[in-house]
């Protein structure tokens, strides 16, 4: 199908308007925290990220072409939860509260904790949630779990039985690091009960346009250094789809052209009968 030529162009100018607002944060945070940049780049870009989606966040969580496909998925999330990079929590109003027992929020960057915690509070899940300081790939997310006293730290390998009735992830797994992908929702399948579901909303690369490809593998440059660490060449769809285990497994993608990335909605169930094919109890969590 021909794409119309300002659809084009409206869907390479919004990577470039974010880019530019996120640069215009970085000379506020370096004068915020100029002590920051020379002793510790890396948790002066957490903080620049953090200034930066406290106020693109919410416009984000509100936006009119996601908020049905993300309510849809998360209002099925209940009892124990976990999600993966939740940020500040802007999409929290969309769970709903009777049904989650607890929600575990693995959230690298520390300083989204506090507005995570706040808007968990607001949207009616109280006490329910839980901040950890962790990544979606094993190495990050293991270690705070078994912190946490989700998984045993004395052995290595995962409860047999799983230990989360629905993992979520909403547009952070474009920043975990893409060549531990398998390995993380490899990771995340264990994670599940028997049962269980996997729910993700993520943006991934569009391979069905080749213009549109061009420009996004240029723009991939320069996108994670300012988009704390977001990648466009997403594969999280062809990660599930090429993963054996799952009961059921719908990938759904929400529109037919959407320019520099491409987003996909899915819920995957863990079956119990893969169990033993799946990762399971063999799943070496000593990282
Ligand atoms: C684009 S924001 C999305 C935040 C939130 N899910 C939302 O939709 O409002 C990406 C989030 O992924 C988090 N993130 C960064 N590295 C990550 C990793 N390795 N694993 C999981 N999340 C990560 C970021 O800190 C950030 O909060």
């Amino acid at each position: 199908m021909a794409v119309p030529l300002l659809v084009r162009l409206q869907s390479y100018l919004d990577p470039l308007l974010l880019l530019s607002i996120s640069i215009a944060y970085f000379p506020l945070t370096l004068l915020s925290h100029p002590l920051l940049f020379v002793t510790s780049p890396s948790t002066f870009r957490s903080k620049w990220f953090e200034n930066f989606w406290r106020i693109i966040g919410p416009k984000m969580a509100a936006s009119e072409a996601q908020v049905n496909h993300i309510e849809e998925l998360l209002s099925r999330a209940n009892r124990k939860v976990l999600e993966l990079g939740p940020g500040a929590g802007d999409q929290m109003y969309h769970y709903k509260p009777a049904q989650i027992e607890v929600l575990y929020c693995a959230e690298p960057n520390a300083f989204l904790h506090g507005k995570l915690i706040e808007n968990a509070e607001k949207h009616g899940l109280g006490k329910k949630a839980v901040a950890l300081e962790a990544g979606a790939q094993p190495g990050s997310l293991l270690p705070a779990l078994k912190k946490a006293g989700l998984i045993p730290s004395t052995t290595s390998s995962l409860p047999e039985n799983g230990v989360f009735d629905t993992i979520v992830a909403v547009k952070s797994l474009c920043s975990a690091p893409q060549k531990q992908l398998a390995a993380t929702v490899a990771i995340v399948q264990a994670l599940l009960k028997p049962g269980g579901e996997f729910l993700f909303f993520e943006h991934v690369e569009n391979n069905g346009d080749s213009i549109t490809m061009s420009y996004a593998w240029l723009v991939d440059w320069i996108w994670p250094v300012f988009m704390g660490g977001c990648r466009l060449d997403g594969k999280i769809d062809r990660v599930v789809l090429g993963m054996g285990g799952w009961d059921e497994r719908k990938v759904t993608t929400t529109d037919e052209f959407q320019g520099h990335e491409v987003r996909k909605h899915s819920s995957t169930i863990r079956a119990f009968p893969c169990r033993q094919q799946s990762w399971g109890n063999s799943v070496n969590t000593d990282i």
